[in-house]
């Protein structure tokens, strides 16, 4: 059985205060919760208060939203994977969709760092899906494919164990459309089935894959009912602690 993941991706936004105050929130509902993974990734700037903040509370995860592939050295601006470890970061996202469409990251590029993540024992949260363009004509499986190829390019079954795949449909982010849950089931089904290709029947069985793009409490439970939807990478509506509270429990089983 896959544990459900669900991640608050909390992108360009939240000082220091505002994550302590989340963070606080989140503990009073999240508190006791053992059977779902939760990862918080809030800007670079804010990670350590949010470790701070968990304190004790080994539930809750810390995440990164990007980083570098060199370990060191004269990149400005610039975060590695060895800067994340002393942190205590665990996960880190990469290759979203606002990474690639905006600061031009490529399928090469995500390879990248998703082989520095692995070898630095940081977990990468690798992210694919579609345009509406693409979707429209009629090309998902072949981005899907593509993205998925490309940036999983030299993984040992192990490092894929290790990753989980965040399916987000880019017209889907931010903009209050959400994909159905069964057009997000047969994208899921798809990848699970690229990833076997990728590696075996066994391995992708075991890999989690989430959906990201618009999931909010009242569609989340649906969304995450589905066979291969294992979770769910979290923007808008995780800057509310109650709102992504409420996404969490709509993620553990039903009783
Ligand atoms: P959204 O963002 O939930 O605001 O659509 C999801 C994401 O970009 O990870």
């Amino acid at each position: 059985m896959r544990k459900k993941i669900v991640a608050a991706n909390w992108k360009m936004n939240m000082t220091q205060a505002e994550s302590a105050r989340f963070v606080e929130s989140l503990l009073v509902d999240l508190g006791d919760i053992l059977d779902v993974e939760v990862v918080i990734i809030p800007p670079f700037t804010a990670i350590a208060r949010v470790t701070e903040s968990l304190g004790k509370a080994q539930n809750i995860k810390v995440g990164a939203q990007n980083m570098h592939w060199e370990r060191n050295g004269a990149f400005t601006g610039e975060i590695s994977s060895a800067l994340l470890r002393d942190l205590f970061v665990r996960y880190v996202v990469l290759g979203h969709s606002e990474r690639r469409s905006l600061f031009g990251e490529t399928d090469e590029m995500v390879n990248l760092k998703v082989r520095a993540a692995h070898e630095a024992a940081l977990r990468p949260i690798v992210c694919v899906g579609e345009t509406l363009e693409q979707r429209e004509k009629g090309k998902v499986e072949k981005v899907l494919s593509t993205q998925l190829r490309g940036s999983l390019a030299d993984l040992g079954e192990k490092e894929l164990l290790e990753t989980v795949i965040a399916y987000e449909p880019v017209w889907a982010i931010g903009t209050g459309k959400v994909a159905t849950a069964a057009q997000a089931q047969e994208a899921h089904a798809f990848i699970r089935g690229t990833l076997s290709k990728i590696s075996d029947e066994t391995t992708a069985d075991k890999i989690r894959i989430q959906y990201g793009g618009s999931v909010k409490p009242d569609n989340a439970r649906e969304l995450m009912s589905q066979a291969d939807i294992d979770g769910a990478l979290v923007g808008g509506a995780s800057l509310d602690p109650r709102s992504f509270a409420q996404i969490v429990k709509a993620a553990q089983k039903e009783e």
